[in-house]
């Protein structure tokens, strides 16, 4: 069985779609959930859908090893990043090579990188009267939204789109394909068929 920990920061949809669908699996188990803000919404989550969470600080992360030693005791495999805004320090990418996934809600490299996340990347792709977009799942390299690319699917943006629209479309997609695609990478596994949405 492997173990995943999912590492959130925030509302948790993603956490809560991935710990639905490995519920009933025979092969992947989301073991926890890890959140880095004290009024987390993904905290209330994981209590509803019977997981165990634990909250790290900042400092918890970047200046002590308790996180990794958390996890190397839980005996995890891979770590999901599910919404998490945190850089992932170096000693924990060292103890998990290629072993810690992130989703990122555009297409990278396309607004990627500091300060683009959640609904900041939805405004700039209306600003900037993109015609489509999508999500990238991509194995995390120690820099904001960088390292191999796994996956992307895409969806058309309407000049009449706001970004609550996008973010409704983007969200249909992570539910969709996250998922999945972590099954495909943890078991080695052909990716799922992207298919675009309008
Ligand atoms: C998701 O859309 C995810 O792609 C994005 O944050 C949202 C979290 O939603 N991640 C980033 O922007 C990372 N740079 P959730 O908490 O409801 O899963």
């Amino acid at each position: 069985m492997k173990k995943l920990a999912i590492l959130a920061s925030g509302n948790g949809t993603n956490a809560q779609q991935i710990s639905e669908y490995f519920a009933g699996s025979g092969n992947i188990i989301v073991d926890v959930i890890i959140y880095n803000k004290k009024d987390a919404y993904v905290a209330t989550r994981a209590a509803n859908l019977g997981i165990e969470s634990r909250y790290f600080g900042r400092r918890d992360f970047l200046e002590t090893d308790k996180v990794l030693d958390f996890l190397r005791a839980r005996k995890v495999d891979y770590l999901i990043l599910a919404g998490f805004l945190l850089l992932v320090p170096e000693n924990i990418l060292k103890a998990f090579p290629n072993r810690v996934i992130n989703i990122h809600p555009a297409l990278l490299p396309k607004y990627g990188g500091k300060g683009m996340y959640g609904h900041h990347v939805h405004e700039a792709v209306v600003a900037n009267h993109e015609r489509e977009t999508g999500i990238t799942i991509h194995i995390v390299d120690g820099r904001y939204d960088c390292g191999t690319t796994m996956f992307q699917a895409r969806c058309k943006v309407m000049p009449s789109d706001t970004a609550d629209d996008v973010a409704a479309k983007i969200h249909l997609l992570e539910k969709e394909f996250f998922p999945p695609v972590i099954e495909s990478i943890v078991m080695g596994k052909p990716m799922p068929v992207q298919k675009n949405i309008s």
